[in-house]
């Protein structure tokens, strides 16, 4: 989770609901475990420590769940860094950009991400865990 996603709860709750990030990291967490996956949840407000944590998961994860915040709109960089990563990578947005600003409407990361949710709130995140349980079943079946 990148920028102001630490406020969840608190941020404009019309739009993004009452439930915080440690809400939202606890479902992950416990979702991961009906699945059989370990989930290490991270937010970060930088940019380079986003790219960082990318760059870190190319050694140790089989896939990235990123919702980059505003920086989905704006960053190069990241985008840049998930395409050397070569894992699943399932971009999220609680809202549903495509409603909203028109600035919203584009993000550089969707080129990148294996699959995009948007829309869902919290129930996106576990959908997309879900998501990756199955590929990781099926890649492993075959
Ligand atoms: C967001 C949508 C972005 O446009 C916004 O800047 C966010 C959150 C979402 O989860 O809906 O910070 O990524």
């Amino acid at each position: 989770n990148g920028p102001n996603l630490n406020l969840l709860g608190l941020r404009e709750p019309a739009v993004y609901g009452r439930e915080t990030l440690a809400d939202l990291e606890a479902a992950c967490r416990s979702e991961g475990e009906k699945l059989g996956l370990a989930v290490d949840c991270r937010q970060s407000n930088h940019e380079g420590a986003l790219i960082d944590w990318i760059h870190e998961a190319r050694e140790t994860t089989a896939a990235i769940l990123i919702n980059a915040g505003a920086y989905s709109h704006t960053s190069q960089a990241i985008p840049d860094a998930l395409r050397a990563y070569p894992g699943i990578i399932v971009e999220l947005h609680l809202s549903n950009i495509y409603a909203r600003e028109t600035f919203r409407h584009h993000s550089h990361i969707s080129a990148t991400a294996t699959a995009v949710i948007c829309g869902l709130g919290s129930a996106g995140y576990r959908l997309a865990l879900r998501a990756v349980a199955e590929r990781l079943a099926a890649a492993k079946s075959n």
